[in-house]
């Protein structure tokens, strides 16, 4: 996939699942990584984990709805490393499993502060030092409920479209500037956001909705992740890659 010695990476949501798989990924081809979550004791797990890498590894408890929170937690990346160049804002919640009509405002509200406005908070604190420093690349966690309504998610599906929308509007903007910003869009992936929010049954019926028959690894989305953030995609971006099983066809 490439060489990405001598390159920081900073993501979120490390301490399970896709961002703890994608810091695996960018730390075995050889980046620095910061590894942010709120969840603390998971976060020490995967700092744990990437020890057999030889990489520098940070880390550091960040809630992605912080702005202010968000902004320190790319100072210290630029200061641990001495820059920034790749980003996976990947942080997320799926919220309450339930019809439209049961969604309080709060429970909303939640849902577009950590997945809405934690990217764009994220985003905004990468790219103000990418444009300034030589620029980067960045992938932004939605999915495919980023383009279809998924029922009894609705509110998450709202969010997931919003990150589409903030992954295109920025990549209109500084693309030309050198950053590339690109959307992964997983189908139903096993971790710990789908583990036992559905009886086997139901999960066997939504594995069976992806033509490929099953529901996917976080390793298979972290594959993409790395290949949106690497050279390789040096003429991809506003993109919005389908890691589905083919959910979507
Ligand atoms: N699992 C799926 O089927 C699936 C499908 C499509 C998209 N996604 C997206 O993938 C991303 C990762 O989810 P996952 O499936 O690996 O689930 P996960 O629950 O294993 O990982 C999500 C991580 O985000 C962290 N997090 C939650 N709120 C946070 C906050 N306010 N600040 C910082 N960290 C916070 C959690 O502690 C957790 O470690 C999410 O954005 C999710 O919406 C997941």
């Amino acid at each position: 996939m490439g060489d990405f010695s001598g390159k920081t990476a900073f993501v979120t949501g490390c301490s399970s699942g896709i961002g703890r798989q994608s810091a695996h990924a960018l730390a075995r081809a050889g980046a620095n990584v910061m590894i942010t979550d709120i969840n603390g004791p998971g976060l020490d797990e995967t700092k744990k984990q990437l020890a057999q890498y030889g990489v520098g590894v940070e880390s550091m408890v960040l809630d992605v709805a912080d702005p202010k929170a968000v902004d320190a937690a790319i100072a210290a990346t630029v200061k641990a490393f001495g820059g920034l160049q790749l980003a996976h804002n990947n942080a997320g919640i799926m919220g309450p499993v339930q019809e439209f009509l049961a969604y309080t405002p709060e429970v909303a509200k939640k849902l577009f502060d950590v997945n809405v406005f934690g990217v764009l908070y994220c985003m905004q604190a990468q790219l103000r030092h990418m444009l300034e420093n030589g620029g980067g690349s960045i992938v932004n966690t939605a999915s495919v409920s980023g383009v279809r309504a998924v029922p009894m998610i609705g509110v998450y599906t709202a969010t997931k479209h919003a990150v589409i929308g903030l992954t295109k509007a920025a990549a209109v903007e500084y693309s030309a500037r050198g950053v590339r910003i690109n959307a992964v869009c997983p189908g139903f992936v096993k971790t710990n956001m789908t583990g036992g929010q559905f009886s086997e049954e139901v999960e066997q019926a939504l594995g069976e909705q992806h033509p490929i028959g099953r529901f996917s690894q976080p390793e298979e989305i972290a594959e993409a992740v790395l290949w949106l953030l690497s050279d390789k995609a040096s003429f991809s971006t506003g993109c919005t890659m389908f890691v589905d099983g083919g959910q979507t066809c």
